[in-house]
């Protein structure tokens, strides 16, 4: 009996598809499939697949042509897959001529020809049409945002605006996007907009896009103030758009395991998490020098208290801010201090202190702990009383990490709430009440 071995994402189930089973059964007298599961496929950079792994699979069921149907999680697995199946002839199209000639030194290697002007990626495309992003604001983080999106199916960048027009010109030549010079030309070039402006501007932005009819997302901490906050949930609902806040963390896929064992009974009940993220600013930079919205809190709270609030909810009894403070009376090291009805939190950040970043989650029966940057989650180890067990997970964290938060606010444009758990939105309001209390506070003027 000859067995012939398959893989692919399958998304999407199409005619290319279809004709390449169809040949790879003829090779011989047995076909086995392999389809990727959601993490592997998110791992290799392949973001936006629509359908679930098991519509993937009864897809392929229906044609008929699999005698057996596996599952792909892992890279490395079609080696040991061969030899464990004893499979005589791996089976793949022709866009991938030369990547599995290593194969060959288990068993033949061929490569069908592609079934041409058809792909899942042309489907995916058709079924919703581009979304065109238009920029406001042009700093660092803007920056890191355009390489990230190209990698998203679905999305485009178009242009960018910024009130001083230089900037905004020197940003577009860069990237070979347009410049805008107003908010209209913008809001009539574009589908959605990613706001990474100054935190102060980002109340206005949101608003004003909102009201053209714009899916937003924006870079955090979105707003400063809680009812900003629920005003502009309310008002993205009531016109039925996305608003959505940009925590890269919240959507990366480590995080999102470590939150999964945190939240299964593992180390039993989660009774303190203790969060610290330091990330040292030079002296005269905008976020040590800005007297109103800088310091260490606006600018990195986001991150330590997202797992706070992930593990221990938004309902604690009191929260406390302690902080050190720089000559121009802006944190450059603090520590909130939370206490809820059956545990404790403290999340620490810090411009111009240095501590060791790390993220640990106290349990009943055990602990997590995720060394920095944990931010970026891609390695966390679950600890117990027996000192000598320790189970140890990674997952892929790729670039900048911020191709998963775009992915996920497509995802949600295109009708799916699959995502929205991530980061939901009274976890964002709350997130924007403590910066309001934090404000408070500090004695802060919000303008
Ligand atoms: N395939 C094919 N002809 C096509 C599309 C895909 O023969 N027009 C083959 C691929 O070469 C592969 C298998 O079908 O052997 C599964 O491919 P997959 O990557 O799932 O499909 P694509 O349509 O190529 O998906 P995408 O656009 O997401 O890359």
């Amino acid at each position: 009996m000859t067995k012939v071995i398959t893989y692919g994402t399958f998304d999407l189930f199409h005619e290319g598809h279809y004709r390449l089973l169809q040949r790879a059964k003829a090779l011989g007298d047995y076909l086995m499939v392999g389809v990727t599961t959601e993490a592997y496929d998110k791992a290799r950079g392949k973001l936006n697949v629509v359908d679930s792994l098991v519509t993937r699979i009864e897809n392929i069921r229906k044609t008929g042509f699999a005698d057996e149907i596996i599952i792909e999680e892992t890279p490395g697995q079609k080696v040991n897959d061969i030899r464990k199946f004893q499979i005589d002839i791996f089976a793949i199209g022709s866009d991938w001529v030369g990547v599995f000639d290593y194969l060959k030194d288990y068993c033949k290697v061929v490569y069908l020809e592609r079934t041409k002007n058809i792909s899942s990626t042309m489907l995916r495309e058709q079924n919703s049409p581009i979304q065109r992003i238009g920029m406001i604001g042009t700093g660092r983080i803007a920056a890191r945002f355009i390489p990230e999106a190209r990698l998203v199916s679905g999305i485009s960048t178009q242009g960018v605006y910024n009130p001083h027009i230089e900037s905004a010109k020197r940003f577009a030549d860069q990237w070979e996007i347009n410049a805008y010079t107003t908010l209209e030309e913008l809001y009539d070039a574009v589908d959605v907009v990613y706001i990474a402006s100054p935190h102060e501007t980002h109340y206005e932005y949101i608003w004003s896009a909102l009201a053209h009819g714009k899916h937003v997302l924006c870079e955090k901490p979105m707003v400063l103030q809680r009812g900003q906050a629920e005003e502009l949930f309310a008002f993205a609902k009531e016109n039925r758009l996305i608003l959505f806040e940009g925590i890269k963390t919240a959507y990366c896929p480590g995080f999102h395991k470590l939150l999964g064992i945190a939240c299964s009974g593992t180390i039993g009940n989660i009774r303190n998490v203790e969060a610290c993220f330091t990330k040292l600013e030079k002296r005269d930079s905008r976020e040590l020098t800005d007297s109103i919205y800088g310091g260490s809190f606006t600018e990195l709270g986001s991150y330590v208290m997202l797992p706070v609030l992930k593990l221990l909810g938004h309902h604690f009894e009191n929260i406390r801010f302690d902080t050190i403070k720089n000559e121009k009376g802006l944190d450059i090291f603090t520590r909130v201090s939370l206490n809820y009805p059956m545990g404790i939190a403290t999340a620490t950040c810090g411009l111009g202190v240095k501590s060791e970043g790390r993220l640990l989650i106290s349990g009943t029966k055990g602990y997590i702990v995720a060394e920095a940057p944990w931010w970026k989650t891609s390695y966390f180890e679950v600890h117990y009383e027996d000192a000598g067990s320790v189970d140890k997970y990674s997952e892929t964290f790729l670039g900048d990490g911020l191709r998963y938060e775009i992915s996920d606010f497509l995802s949600m444009i295109n009708g799916s709430s699959s995502s929205e758990f991530k980061l939901t939105r009274g976890e964002s309001v709350a997130l924007a009440g403590i910066m309001e209390q934090f404000m408070n506070a500090e004695n802060r003027e919000e303008q």
